[in-house]
């Protein structure tokens, strides 16, 4: 690739990524005030608001813990509350997320059944119905599944996972990692009876990274009541104490917190339905552009194209990871990169979050010349075919 002649680079940065993504402007004036005392009656009164605020953008009426960490922090929370050294857990290998979260249960000292995938489908849950039915000794004490894939731009049903679990009547717990789909894909932690809902900041909540959550059913408190897995910091009991007043048993990320509360009032006044429909109208006007230019998406299931973002293959004899480089260098715009073995293969385009038409034409635009410049033979139809989608609201 030439060397850049840019020496100044005006305007915004485009960050397209599937989170971190962008941060209203609201959400940083709020992160930007004066910290305060988080043992004091200020930040009290923002703990006992938030605490309550956060629950239904999980659907949940149930505890919410808010942990100062990234999205791993919660995933190892949400093992080491309910499960114990030994004990069997199913995981599904929709990708690299996937991967690494059945990788820490190993770690952790588990014993992990990962069922392998193509990384081009969601769960199949007719093997979580087949395995769970097979598991007569009802070993198997819970079942790991990322709802959306941010490796592959696929989203797990996960009521589909629940009706294949009530149908064997197995008592395994549902741990499901929403971390880039919170806010931006539909998802009910009640109605579809999930025990432990992993979820991080800095996708669909508009945040920077550093808060994580896991939203926890009934039955996962009951669970905690006898597991055994060493926990300390990530211990539930301690933390839903202090929240009991407010609080936290140690520091929270005070400033986060200022601006959690700013984009969960923006995400109820803009009404979950209509923050998810907005989220799969991208995705059909990105799909509609990578169809057109003649390319392939990755997701091969209609029913679990991802609302979040969207995985592009790349052709045969082009590097993924260059047309990136062009993109960023000429357009000022970072793309996600193919992950683990899908490095160099695919580039994903993130449409989540703060977001709206003209981002995602200016994305595409930005992703077509990229195309061009990087000698890929495409159609040049797919801006247009972005636009008809927008155009029919
Ligand atoms: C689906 C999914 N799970 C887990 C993680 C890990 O979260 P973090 O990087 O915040 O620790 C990510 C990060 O992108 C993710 O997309």
């Amino acid at each position: 690739m030439a060397e850049s002649k840019r020496t100044h680079v005006s305007g915004r940065h485009f960050l397209q990524i599937p989170g971190p993504t962008n941060c209203p402007i609201e959400v940083l004036h709020a992160m930007s005030a004066p910290t305060i005392d988080h043992r004091g009656p200020t930040f009290q009164e923002l703990g006992k608001h938030l605490i309550e605020a956060i629950k239904p953008v999980f659907g949940t009426t149930n505890p919410v813990i808010i942990y100062p960490a990234s999205g791993t922090g919660a995933w190892e929370a949400a093992l080491v509350n309910t499960l114990s050294p030994g004990d069997k857990v199913l995981c599904f290998e929709t990708g690299h997320f996937a991967t690494l979260w059945q990788k820490m249960a190993t770690e952790l000292g588990l014993e992990v059944e990962f069922v392998p995938g193509d990384w081009r489908h969601g769960i199949d849950t007719d093997k979580v119905a087949e395995l769970l039915a097979a598991d007569t000794e009802r070993t198997i004490k819970a079942v790991c599944c990322v709802h959306n894939e941010t490796s592959t731009g696929v989203t797990s049903r996960i009521g589909d996972v629940r009706t294949a679990m009530n149908s064997t009547d197995h008592p395994a717990l549902l741990l499901v990692d929403t971390i880039s789909s919170l806010g931006a894909v539909d998802y009910r932690h009640d109605e579809w009876g999930v025990d432990v809902t992993v979820s991080g900041s800095q996708k669909g909540l508009m945040l920077p990274p550093g808060l994580s959550f896991n939203a926890v059913s009934d039955k996962a408190l009951e669970a905690y009541e006898s597991s055994t897995l060493p926990k300390s910091y990530w211990d539930w009991k301690p933390i839903l104490a202090a929240n009991a007043n407010g609080f936290w048993p140690y520091t929270p990320a005070t400033n986060l917190l200022y601006g959690l509360k700013v984009a969960l009032q923006m995400l109820e006044d803009e009404g979950l339905e209509n923050v998810f429909a907005r989220h799969q109208r991208y995705s059909r006007a990105t799909r509609a552009a990578v169809e057109a230019w003649g390319l392939e998406v990755l997701c091969q299931d209609d029913r679990e194209h991802s609302g979040a973002l969207t995985a592009v293959v790349v052709p045969d004899g082009f590097d993924a990871d260059e047309i990136r480089a062009i993109i960023l260098d000429r357009f000022d715009m970072s793309l996600g990169a193919g992950l683990s073995k899908l490095a160099g293969k695919v580039f994903r385009i993130g449409h989540l979050g703060a977001f709206e038409d003209l981002t995602l034409v200016g994305t595409l635009g930005g992703v077509q010349m990229g195309l061009n410049l990087a000698g890929v033979p495409i159609k040049q139809d797919g801006i247009q075919a972005a636009l008809t989608v927008l155009e029919q609201g």
